[in-house]
């Protein structure tokens, strides 16, 4: 109900009499005070005047599902939104309800008290400050067909990053980065048989309007936002209805076709590690070699010290450029 009231409010410029919404959703006036107040507590700011009625003057940056719903209506995707204010972690979420949520879930949250990032890090998520989001996916193909959809997520950022007058670059094969500091990264984790999948969480995190106060002091000289690197805020429902835009289109095709060309093209182009010397670090041992390619899995090609050259699975290792973070 709450919701319905805050949708008659948000299709209206001016005042909507109490009397027209009592008679609109058959509920009494004390009902309607009841769900004012409570859009209120969330941010909402909403006139009310005996004789005129409810006005909604602003709405808060929130990515609730009434607030993000207008960004996706083109959407043919997401199929069900999982909104939550404060959450452990997106991913940790989507995979407990993947198997009975709809292909095309996406889970979203204000704040991650244990948002992970690969190899066990944390990742920082601080409140209303972020994309913290996971999409449940469901695709009919052969589970070693996987890594292509990180490249498929990396492009999709980076695309909707680049809309906003910014050069983000990714460093394969799942962070982004901008001015040389990292400013969002890719998670995708995965359940599945022999040939078959069950589901795959594409959790993805991008630091929007983090302030350099949100960084603890570790990752201070290494992580960035939007905000930072724009010096404005800059408006989360925007860019992740961008993100999704440029996911689908790309994911779409590759469902059609296979191939991720499209998605390649953008990560080789853009690429922060291609044409250069890398460090490689593999359970413990570090190895030197010169990134030179993505393949059609969007697997790293490296030239070793010796000559060999071999792909790189995005599992296994972690490439860190010889002399900086990027
Ligand atoms: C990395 O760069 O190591 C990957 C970071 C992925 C972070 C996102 S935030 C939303 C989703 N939920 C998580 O706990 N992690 C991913």
């Amino acid at each position: 109900m709450k919701d319905k009231i805050l949708g008659i409010l948000k299709e209206n410029d001016d005042f909507v009499s109490g009397e027209l919404i009592c008679k609109e959703f058959g509920i009494t006036r004390s009902a309607i005070w009841k769900y004012i107040k409570a859009l209120k507590e969330e941010g909402y700011d909403i006139q009310s005047f005996t004789k005129k009625g409810y006005k909604l003057i602003n709405c808060p940056d929130h990515l609730s599902k009434p607030e993000l719903k207008p960004y996706l209506k083109n959407s043919n995707l997401i199929k069900d939104i999982l909104y939550f204010e404060s959450i452990d972690s997106t991913n940790t979420y989507a995979k407990k309800v993947a198997n009975d949520a709809l292909d095309g879930t996406l889970v979203i949250a204000e704040e991650q008290t244990l948002g992970k990032g690969r190899f066990d890090r944390t990742w920082i998520s601080p409140k209303y400050k972020g994309i913290w989001s996971s999409i449940i996916l469901k695709p009919d193909i052969d589970p070693i067909l996987v890594t292509r959809i990180t490249q498929i997520a990396a492009a999709s950022v980076y695309l909707a990053i680049s809309e906003q007058g910014l050069s983000p670059k990714i460093k394969w094969p799942n962070d982004i980065i901008l001015n040389g500091k990292k400013i969002g990264g890719i998670l995708i984790e995965m359940s599945c048989e022999m040939s078959q999948i069950n589901y795959i969480v594409v959790g993805i995190g991008l630091n929007i309007n983090l302030d350099q106060e949100d960084f603890p002091e570790e990752v201070m000289d290494k992580a960035t936002s939007l905000k930072l690197e724009a010096s404005k805020n800059i408006d989360r429902k925007v860019i992740l209805a961008d993100i999704i835009k440029n996911f689908e289109a790309l994911y779409k095709d590759f469902l059609v076709s296979g191939s991720i060309s499209a998605a390649l093209e953008i990560c080789k182009v853009n690429s922060s590690v291609l044409g250069k010397e890398i460090k490689i670090l593999h359970r413990g041992t570090e190895t030197y070699a010169t990134a030179a390619d993505l393949n059609e899995d969007g697997n790293l090609i490296v030239t070793y010290e010796d000559g060999s050259i071999k792909p790189l699975f995005s599992g296994e290792v972690s490439v860190r450029g010889i002399n900086s973070y990027t």
